[in-house]
């Protein structure tokens, strides 16, 4: 539908963009905010590689369209913490090396934090239940199953 004034509050900040409010979240987070934390990776909502939270939610941003969000409040990874002050889910992925190629990182550490979110204490079950659905193709899992657990204690 055709481009109108969309209000967006993305890691702290309102921002008002122009845009079909049928456009999916990531890309005004990508192309219009310029946060490349989000990744696009289906874009059909089942990779997981795109997650932002909204109001401390995991939510996928390829298939969340802009009209809907009102003011709640997104946050992506740049939200969550840098380099000079990490959140602790990013810090544990750092030490535990839960990296390969990094492209699915984006999503695991937002649905780690959102789990965190809920529940401070989640066990191992926990979190593989929560990460089923993220995908990562360099077959990392233990290393991000490491992360997680890290990022728990
Ligand atoms: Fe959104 Fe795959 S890019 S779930």
């Amino acid at each position: 539908s055709a481009p109108k004034q969309i209000a967006l509050r993305v890691n702290g900040s309102e921002h008002q963009l122009l845009l079909s409010p049928d456009a999916p979240l990531l890309y005004a987070l990508r192309n219009d905010l310029g946060l490349n934390g989000p990744k696009y990776g289906c874009g059909l909502g089942e990779c997981g590689a795109c997650t932002v939270l909204v109001d401390g939610r995991a939510a996928r941003a390829c298939i969340l369209p802009v009209g809907g969000l009102g003011q709640r409040e997104i946050t992506t990874l740049e939200g969550l913490g840098d380099l000079a002050a990490p959140d602790p889910v990013q810090q544990a992925f750092i030490e535990c090396q839960g990296a390969q190629c990094g492209y699915c990182l984006n999503g695991m550490i937002m649905t780690v934090r959102a789990l965190l979110n809920r529940k401070p204490e989640a066990d191992e079950a926990d979190i593989r239940r929560e990460l089923r659905g993220n995908l990562c193709r360099c077959g990392t899992h233990l290393e991000i199953l490491a992360s997680a657990r890290r990022a728990v204690e």
